[in-house]
């Protein structure tokens, strides 16, 4: 298909209304352990299972996620019995998906977390108790001043000595799952501004106690834990190593062999719109996660720190958008284009490891930057097909209860809350397919 058949098909594509899913409540969405950690652009599960029946015959499928986010698409996967593997390069989202992804004996699990809820309640209520409980709070040295610029003291204190209990676990799954559900609590303790897209203090802000909030946390977990655990075949459960390729790395190096996957169902970051490494900046710097926050930031795909001089771009719709854009902002320019090299490469990779019959699904929507048309979704068709892939499918959805801010501000191409943004972003979403054939 030409670039200019690319753009009329997207002129003329009307709203697939059976896509919007928006008849699923909050605790449909937040199903299994799907609930265990906000993450910003998640999918909701409905949208992954509704694309693995359409696409799906075999019970021993393969499915694939190059960007994991926090899990979504391979805990859906798990959950049917299906081979899942992927990559994110981001240390929190792993983690995530690493503890979603795999059930644990609910009886188990509960004793384990009763155990510490038991070793961390003198800090309940009465913080004379802190000092006799003899727990040195953990708090990682190198991050004290940022952690103090989003805490209070006591709270600081507090949830050092929370981490200080969670290191001392000796069994890893143990461990990792207590980990998710500190790193969920940060921000409600924190004076993060919950209502913001960007990292902002809310020096007015209620903070919730350490104590109750991971004691709420841990019973919402254990709950989704115990239902996600009835859902997977035995046969997984049994043996999740072999059933999980996860890797902690880049989308362009999936740790699967050619021919080998049958679907894969993505959403890539958007360029310039969220900067994910700064988003979890508080799990990053409490479990000490980043060497170098700025160098940490320029591995992740969309972030506006990267820029190439070296290569060049392939999709010709892709050219004219940063030819559009280099007219008003060259540093965007270049910034925009370096997202469009960076995907051309995800889905030369994406290409390698689908056998052939196999679909690649990336979901992605389109904006307006500084007055000019950000097509994503038409850039991402051209640039599959120079992948090798043939066009197979357009579907074109709202996204009623997606976690998305609807609204962009046009200048600096960030979210932003509705009253401060002018111009609206992503009120819908495309699915692209790719066939391998
Ligand atoms: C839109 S989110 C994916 C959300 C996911 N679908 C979910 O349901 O949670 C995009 C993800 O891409 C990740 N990412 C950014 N650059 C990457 C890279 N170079 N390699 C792998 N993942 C990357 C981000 O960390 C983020 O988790």
């Amino acid at each position: 298909m030409s670039p200019n058949e690319i753009i009329e098909l997207f002129k003329q594509k009307p709203i697939d209304k059976d896509w919007s899913f928006s008849e699923y409540k909050p605790s449909d969405t937040g199903k299994w352990t799907h609930g265990y950690h906000r993450y910003p652009a998640k999918f909701i599960p409905q949208l992954v299972e509704k694309l693995m029946d359409t696409y799906i015959t075999d019970r021993t499928a393969s499915i694939n996620d190059p960007f994991m986010g926090c899990g979504t698409t391979i805990v859906s996967a798990v959950s049917r019995g299906f081979y899942a593997s992927g990559t994110d390069i981001n240390k929190i989202a792993f983690l995530m998906t690493d503890v979603k992804a795999k059930p644990i004996c609910p009886d188990y699990l509960k004793r384990k977390v009763n155990q510490f809820l038991s070793q961390i309640c003198p800090l309940e209520k009465d913080y004379e108790l802190i000092s006799r409980a003899h727990i040195e709070p953990y708090i990682p040295e190198r991050h004290l001043e940022k952690i103090d610029y989003w805490f209070e003291e006591s709270v600081r204190d507090e949830l050092g000595r929370i981490l200080t209990v969670i290191n001392e676990k000796e069994e890893s799954v143990v461990k990792f799952f207590l980990l998710v559900a500190f790193s969920h609590v940060l921000k409600t303790c924190s004076i993060w501004s919950l209502a913001s897209t960007k990292p902002t203090r809310d020096l007015n802000k209620r903070t919730t106690l350490p104590y109750d909030a991971i004691k709420r946390h841990l019973f919402k977990m254990l709950k989704g834990n115990a239902y996600f655990y009835d859902v997977v075949p035995s046969q997984v459960k049994d043996d999740t190593d072999s059933y999980l390729k996860l890797r902690l790395g880049c989308a362009k190096d999936q740790p699967v062999e050619d021919n080998s996957v049958d679907l894969i169902v993505s959403s890539s970051p958007y360029v310039t719109s969220y900067e994910y490494a700064d988003l979890h900046q508080l799990s990053t710097i409490w479990l000490d996660l980043a060497g170098d926050l700025k160098e940490y930031r320029k591995e992740f795909i969309g972030t506006s720190y990267k820029n190439y001089y070296d290569k060049s771009l392939k999709s010709h719709i892709a050219f004219k958008i940063v030819e559009e854009m280099e007219g008003k902002n060259k540093k965007k320019a270049k910034e925009i284009e370096a997202f469009y090299i960076d995907m051309q490469e995800v889905f030369n990779e994406s290409y390698r490891i689908l056998k052939p019959g196999g679909r690649c699904c990336y979901v992605i929507g389109n904006t307006k930057l500084r007055g000019v048309d950000i097509l994503n979704a038409e850039a991402f068709v051209d640039s599959l097909q120079h992948s090798g892939f043939k066009f197979d499918k357009l579907i074109k959805r709202e996204i009623p209860l997606k976690i998305l801010p609807q609204t962009r501000d046009e200048k600096t191409g960030r979210f932003a809350s509705k009253d401060n943004a002018d111009s609206q972003a992503y009120p819908t979403e495309y699915i692209v397919v790719g066939l391998k054939e």
